[in-house]
């Protein structure tokens, strides 16, 4: 983008494909920190006066409008962000947008509604994809891709937009590699990553990347039951991938082999039910060891002895990349582990990366302050397929 701005963009349309996918409960935005991410690019453009169009997607809606999926209270925040209005267009290529982008005056800035209103925008069909590319490439002049969280997708506005317009790398796509990078190539030791979240699925490739490269891996959340019952623990009613007790067993066999220290909780917080998240009602969990979890019990977050041991598996660490929470921190019954995990990242002297849509949230929502942290990932998925090591689609459109 250094180059796009000193090349001059004064009275062109550039089209920033941002990653505005934020959290929202009941039409309002609970963690803003994706919209943020995107300000020094949209602030720099528009201060060297161009004329911004502002694109991305918001959840997953079907292909066709979907009014609970509308991007419009992200355009709201952007431009309280921005302390300036910002057009809303209610179509993504229709004449709303063309009239926003024609209505736009140097330095001034466009949202589009939700890219994924259009069938074309996830296809896997190459022509239908392109197809929508080229309408979203008669809005602009030039393209800036800053949509980290979303360059693993082959989407049209990510992949086949680009290839269409003059390109460029935006601040924040620039940054997150940049870190990313630092953690694939020589990383100060020991490397600890701590893994959470729900679904071991859509861990294994990370796993598998990570059992050759780091020193150390805690699991915790959703996806450390699958782990327990690999080791051939009984696990109650807590979430189970059966299918990929297999493969974990396999991991856990190679984590030995190899002189990974593989760490699995060694007690957790069970209950007979979920707890209600909207009224945050209490839960009164009870406390359990790992390896007698109660056939009838659900277990929802790392246990005190667990959160102790984790604390001290990252103390002396060189490097730290932490994806995906602990428990079901949205509770406050079972925001500790995730707590645990975020205060001994900030406790220790170690480069520290979190990563994942929701552990960046609950680092934000659980009061820590993000600027504490050596880099925040605005990406999920994207951050771990890039630790993975494959080629992500929205980098190489923009490389090439
Ligand atoms: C994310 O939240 O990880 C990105 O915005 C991508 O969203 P997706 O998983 O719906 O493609």
């Amino acid at each position: 983008i250094d180059e796009l701005l000193a090349e001059g963009v004064e009275g062109k349309r550039v089209f920033v494909r941002a990653d505005l996918n934020v959290p929202l409960a009941d039409g309002t935005i609970t963690d803003d920190g994706r919209i943020r991410a995107v300000l020094p690019t949209v602030t720099k453009l528009a201060d060297a006066g161009a004329k911004v169009i502002v694109a991305s997607h918001l959840g997953r809606p079907k292909g066709a409008p979907d009014p609970q999926f509308s991007l419009l209270p992200a355009a709201e925040r952007l431009g309280e962000l921005l302390g300036k209005p910002v057009a809303f267009a209610q179509d993504t290529v229709g004449p709303a947008a063309h009239d926003a982008v024609d209505g736009l005056e140097a330095g001034q800035v466009a949202v589009i509604e939700n890219l994924r209103f259009n069938a074309g925008e996830t296809s896997k069909d190459d022509t239908e994809r392109g197809e929508f590319a080229d309408q979203l490439a008669a809005l602009a002049d030039v393209y800036v891709g800053d949509g980290f969280g979303a360059v693993h997708r082959k989407h049209a506005s990510v992949f086949d937009l680009p290839a269409r317009l003059p390109h460029y790398a935006g601040f924040l796509i620039a940054t997150e590699v940049g870190v990313l990078k630092k953690l694939t190539e020589d990383v100060k030791r020991p490397y600890v990553v701590a893994l959470g979240g729900a679904k071991v699925s859509d861990k294994l490739a990370v796993i598998d990347q990570l059992l050759g490269k780091a020193d150390r891996l805690l699991i915790g959340g959703g996806m450390a039951y699958t782990f327990l019952k690999a080791q051939g623990h009984e696990v109650g009613i807590s979430l189970l991938q059966e299918d990929q007790v297999p493969k974990v067993k396999e991991y856990i066999k190679r984590a030995e082999e190899s002189g990974v220290e593989l760490v699995l909780p060694v007690d957790v917080l069970v209950s007979t039910e979920f707890p209600d998240l909207k009224t945050k009602a209490p839960a009164n969990p009870t406390t359990v060891a790992a390896d007698a979890i109660p056939a009838d019990q659900e277990g929802l977050d790392i246990g005190p002895e667990t959160r102790k041991l984790y604390a001290s598996k990252l103390a002396d660490a060189g490097t730290v990349f932490w994806n995906g929470p602990m428990g079901v921190f949205e509770h406050p019954d079972y925001a500790e582990g995730t707590k645990a995990i975020a205060q001994a990242l900030l406790d220790s002297p170690a480069f520290t990366v979190v990563g994942g849509g929701d552990s960046a949230a609950a680092v934000r929502t659980l009061g820590f302050d993000e600027n504490a942290f050596g880099h925040i990932s605005t990406g999920g998925g994207a951050s771990l397929e890039y630790l993975e090591g494959k080629t992500l689609p929205g980098l190489a459109a923009l490389e090439n």
